[in-house]
């Protein structure tokens, strides 16, 4: 599928109502893709609180949304600048990976292993300056088609 950037809070909705189960979602793509752009288009649908300040200075940024009644974490965690698996161990990675929260990875080829066949992968591709391509698939590699 492709996605404009003006037609961002359209495809948020869609997404979440796609991805129910779904808890931890890798983003795979370029640097200047989309990731954090659409991660961001992601949070503020659910309402997150507060500004959402870029990962780029810290690994793991915790933003808080209101679900009904309960108070729920996101995670978004960049992997950039780190090495591999054992530093995003040491980062803390693997705990909000298993926490039960909504996670969003950027660059989770760093440490590939963290990821079990339940991640949702998401591949961004540029096809001009507004638009970009969106292939979402499971780590079995059962491709899912939204919209
Ligand atoms: N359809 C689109 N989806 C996401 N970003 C887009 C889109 N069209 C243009 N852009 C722009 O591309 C850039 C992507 O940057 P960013 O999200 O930081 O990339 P990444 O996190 O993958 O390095 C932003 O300037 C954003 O405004
Ligand atoms: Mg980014």
């Amino acid at each position: 599928m492709q996605i404009s950037i003006a037609g961002l809070d359209k495809f948020a909705a869609a997404f979440w109502k796609h991805v129910k189960e779904a808890k931890v979602f890798a983003f795979h793509g370029a640097m200047g893709a989309g990731k954090t752009t659409i991660i961001k288009a992601l949070c503020k649908y659910k309402g997150v609180f507060g500004n959402m300040s870029s990962p780029t200075f810290s690994i793991i940024n915790e933003y808080a949304y209101q679900d009904k009644e309960a108070l729920k974490k996101i995670f978004h965690i960049d992997l950039y600048r780190l090495k591999d698996a054992e530093e995003a161990m040491q980062a803390g990675v693997e705990e909000c990976i298993n926490s039960g929260s909504v996670c969003f990875v950027e660059w989770p080829e760093k440490a590939p292993d963290l990821f079990d066949e339940l991640t949702l992968h998401v591949l961004i591709e540029p096809v001009n300056e507004s638009r970009r391509r969106l292939k979402i698939y499971t780590g079995v590699q059962s491709s899912q088609h939204m919209g």
